[in-house]
């Protein structure tokens, strides 16, 4: 049965946690594939908002098998910190799976992300501080503690002392700071043990297993497309591969067992932390967007930049992803604007650019090439087909379908689960 893959297709933030939500009475597992607790999803069901971070979105619906994957840096206090909060409210967290392959992020990676950061000065990439980059740089640097090594003290230790060691003269004679102690390392991740135990399986056999008995795999992004480590705006992206790859190396699904990939886009722009940006509006309508599109950081509570549609980045990652489905969000925020510009392509430096550009030179250069769309006044919210929508709106949803590479099959009008245009099944 098929496994499907949920990404999104800007800077993240696109509504990842709803669609999933949305999906969830038809998925049996949902798999966080990438990244760790520097994602913040929203789920709005009723007059409940819930925050994910560590935990995958599909925990919210009942009987759905929530996976951390091998891909995920985690963090063992935030993990049982969320499982705590989350269950405080009657979710039901017992059926979470941890891969005993997923790395772990220890106080060190958090105290190295944070240090680092302060010494880029204004080279920094504006990370979340959740020690990520220096725990995916372990794992590739082959220093890296994974959660089965927590289950055999000595290997702990060893591993423990090997990513100390250069790190402790880095953090001392580089940095100014404070050694930090292997013993009081240790004696954290072992304090974990008794409750993570339980939940520590094979997860690539277990969804193999799933796969093969029928059930029907949701494989969901944390960050987004223009943030993955390869075919994102590198150096400002997060370090893992939040791309359609990443849900097979995250998981260890193959892409033979992947039929579907949908993309979450939202009807403008957002992004968080530094980095190029075509679209990014510093006046009074990017101010609205914000404020119209509650647009703050569910992690760092940071105000997203604000920006018009990027059409070039849509058809980027219709392309890297191979995209089969769109979810457009947020449509519901540009309703009142009279007229609504969307970027087609990009001049750079006098040429026109209707792919993204190859170098890093070329994007920090590119200007928008603008088409402008009427727009609406009428609330949208209790629309629930393309027919409910007035024409200007529908006629929006119409031109980005066309200029992005991949059709559109729900339309988000609002947070709560409810508020959606549902135009192709995508289970
Ligand atoms: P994620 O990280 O991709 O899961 O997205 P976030 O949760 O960080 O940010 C998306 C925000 O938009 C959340 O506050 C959602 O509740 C909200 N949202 C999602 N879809 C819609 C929509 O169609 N309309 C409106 N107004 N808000 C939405
Ligand atoms: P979700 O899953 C938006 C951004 C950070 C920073 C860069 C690197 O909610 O869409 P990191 O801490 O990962 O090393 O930071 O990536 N970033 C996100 N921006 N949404 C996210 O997640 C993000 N996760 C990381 O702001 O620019
Ligand atoms: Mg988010």
């Amino acid at each position: 049965m098929p496994a499907i893959a949920l990404l999104g297709a800007q800077w993240g933030d696109e509504g990842k946690g709803k669609a999933t939500d949305l999906l969830g009475d038809r998925v049996d597992y949902v798999v966080k594939f990438n990244g760790g607790n520097n994602a913040g999803h929203t789920v709005v069901v009723g007059d409940q908002t819930y925050a994910l971070h560590l935990l995958p979105s599909g925990v919210i619906t009942p009987g759905v098998v929530p996976v951390i994957g091998n891909g995920v840096v985690v963090d063992l206090g935030v993990l049982f910190s969320e499982i705590d909060a989350t269950t405080a409210r009657g979710i039901d967290c017992s059926r979470l799976v941890v891969s005993a392959n997923a790395h772990v992020i220890t106080p060190y990676h958090v105290q190295m992300d944070k240090v680092g950061e302060r010494f880029l000065g204004n080279r920094k990439i504006g990370t979340t501080g959740r020690g990520i980059g220096p725990a995916y740089a372990d794992k590739m640097s082959r220093l890296g503690v994974r959660v089965q090594d927590l289950f055999d003290e000595k290997i702990l230790r060893q591993k423990v002392e090997g990513a100390l060691d250069i790190k402790n003269q880095l953090l001392v004679k580089g940095y100014n700071r404070k050694a930090i102690s292997i013993d009081d390392v240790v004696a954290e991740l072992l304090s974990y043990v008794e409750r993570l135990h339980p939940l520590v399986a094979d997860t690539t056999l277990l969804l193999d297993r799933a796969l093969n008995d029928g059930k029907v795999v949701l494989l969901e992004a944390g960050q987004a497309t223009m943030l993955d480590v390869d075919h994102g705006t590198y150096p400002f992206v997060t370090s893992s591969n939040a791309t359609a790859g990443g849900a097979c190396t995250g998981s260890g699904i193959p892409p033979t067992r992947i039929d579907r990939v949908v993309a979450v886009v939202k009807a403008y722009t957002t992004r968080v932390g530094e980095g190029p940006m075509p679209t990014e509006l510093h006046d009074a309508d990017g101010e609205r967007l914000r404020s119209v599109g509650a647009e703050y950081g569910v992690t760092t509570g940071r105000p997203r930049r604000c920006g018009w549609y990027d059409a070039v980045i849509a058809r980027y990652a219709a392309r890297v992803n191979g995209v089969t489905d769109f979810v457009l969000t947020k449509l519901d925020v540009l309703t009142g604007l009279e007229r609504i510009p969307v970027c087609v392509a990009y001049d750079v430096d006098g040429v026109r650019h209707d792919e993204m550009p190859m170098t890093q030179t070329e994007f920090h250069h590119a200007r928008p090439v603008y088409e402008t769309l009427p727009g609406w006044d009428e609330d949208i919210s209790a629309a629930r087909s393309l027919e409910d929508l007035p024409k200007p709106a529908r006629s929006y949803v119409e031109a980005l379908e066309a200029m992005s590479g991949a059709p559109i099959s729900v339309v988000g009008v609002g947070p709560d689960r409810d508020e959606t245009v549902a135009i192709r099944e995508l289970v």
